[in-house]
């Protein structure tokens, strides 16, 4: 019979067991969080007198509300993650935070104004204690130098995205179409299944994510040199919000500007048929899905010849990538001056969104990867909330300029977006060797027996 202690050493296809837990438990939570976002706005908007009667608001405030809460689920990542280091651990946090999501996504189910909004705060309380520590339990599987690391937050990615497809497609259609709230309890049954994945699962965590009280860990930090190291390793993470900041202000133009822009200037008729501005939201997702495999086997092949492939540099290269894709969206905005239609062919934003895809899967889970090897083990669940805090700064960001492109136009903000983000990578990629070093070795991978210990 198997104890507990193998069952946390057991692999599938090269990787810890507890690695899938993690992987089903995110994937069902983003599928009941980007399920609720889907309907959010056409909820808070629909008429109250329709047969599928909403809150009947105009589009400012169901958006000006929108704003918020997108802010507040991950800036609330900041204070999740604090409790997770100093009171309870990740492991009971993201217990906790799955009761919650729980919790509110069934609320929501009901048809009142104070479900609504209780159902709103609980889902973000729920994902500010869950998302930033389920994260950090992926690297808590990984010991450190372990090749594995990065390809696994990949995997994870994929679940992340598996979700982030299904979820507009199956709850936005029973949402829009049947009830809003038989949407929105679709959600929360999603959750529930990631919940009971999560709780099965324990078996496979064993030691993962489990409270370090301060003292014990303090003990170990106690020479000074070691400081000096984490110091380091802060700054060279900080910058690295300072990438992702950047990143996502261009990319999340997804949800705005470039989903505005599909609508109105794109020709979107293929083979007699209107393709919806929103099904390009979810070809992000279907892109992760396809492309998460693909990109992280050619970084390891990349790895193993040797050539440089440190986080930073993979962050750079994803930069100018992602930049590029507003350059095929500049083409778009250049044949539609230029066409009598007045509109652009889609193959332009299908190109687009495909680079952008490939920036992100260099960018997205190899920053939370890279926050898992950098930040000191006493505060690393800060430092993945302050991760998700920079990701909100971004998307902030994103709205500001989608917002400039009304008065200056869209062709100055796609070639402006091109050359920030192709200049910025390229920087960084000049500045990478040197910036390295402020790692300490942490970033390198080693020769790690097949076998994993939970660190
Ligand atoms: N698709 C990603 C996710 O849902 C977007 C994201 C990245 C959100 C980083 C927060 C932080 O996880």
């Amino acid at each position: 019979m198997l104890t507990d202690s193998n069952k946390v050493q057991q692999t599938l296809w090269g990787h810890p067991k507890g690695l899938y837990v993690l992987f089903f438990t995110e994937l069902w939570e983003r599928f009941s969080f980007y399920g609720m976002r889907a309907i959010l706005v056409l909820y808070l908007t629909a008429q109250g007198d329709r047969l599928n009667p909403g809150l009947g608001w105009d589009n400012l405030s169901a958006l000006q509300l929108y704003g918020w809460y997108t802010f507040l689920v991950y800036a609330l990542s900041v204070p999740g993650g604090l409790i997770a280091d100093r009171l309870i651990g990740q492991k009971k946090a993201v217990m906790y935070g799955g009761a919650l999501l729980c919790a509110g996504h069934l609320i929501l189910a009901f048809d009142s104004l104070w479900a609504f909004y209780s159902g709103l705060a609980l889902i973000v309380l729920g994902v500010g204690a869950l998302k930033p520590n389920i994260s950090t339990m992926v690297g808590g599987l990984y010991r450190q130098g372990d090749a594995r690391r990065d390809t696994a937050f990949t995997i994870f990615y994929v679940g992340i995205n598996i979700g982030a497809f299904c979820a507009p497609l199956v709850v936005g259609y029973v949402g829009e179409v049947i009830n809003w709230h038989y949407g929105f309890g679709l959600a929360g049954i999603g959750m529930a299944i990631g919940q009971m994945v999560y709780i099965y699962g324990q078996r496979y965590l064993k030691g993962v994510g489990e409270f370090v009280p301060v003292q014990k860990a303090s003990k170990n930090h106690e020479k000074t040199k070691l400081s000096k190291i984490e110091k380091d390793r802060m700054i060279v993470l900080l910058l690295s919000f300072i990438i992702v900041i950047i990143f996502w202000g261009a990319y999340e133009q997804a949800g705005g500007l470039m989903n505005l822009y599909a609508k109105e200037k794109i020709d979107r008729l293929m083979w007699g048929f209107e393709i919806p501005a929103s099904f390009l939201q979810a070809l992000s997702a279907l892109y992760v899905v396809i492309l998460g495999g693909p990109i992280a086997w050619f970084w390891v092949r990349w790895t193993k010849k040797g050539f440089e492939s440190s986080s930073l540099f993979k962050m750079g290269v994803g930069t100018i990538i992602t930049g590029f894709g507003f350059l095929l969206l500049a083409g778009a905005a250049m044949e539609t001056l230029e066409s009598v239609t007045g509109k652009a062919s889609i193959y332009w934003m299908f190109g687009a969104y495909f680079l952008h895809v490939v920036g992100e899967l260099s960018i997205s889970p190899v920053a939370l990867s890279f926050i898992t090897k950098m930040a000191p083990a006493r505060h690393v669940s800060f430092m993945m909330g302050a991760y998700f805090f920079a990701t909100s700064l971004g998307n902030k960001l994103a709205g500001l300029v989608g917002e400039a492109a009304q008065s200056a136009g869209e062709l100055t903000i796609f070639l402006g977006v091109f050359g920030f983000c192709v200049g910025f990578g390229l920087l960084l990629l000049v500045f990478v060797k040197r910036l390295k070093k402020l790692t300490h070795g942490a970033d390198d991978v080693q020769n790690i027996s097949p076998i994993t210990e939970p660190g």
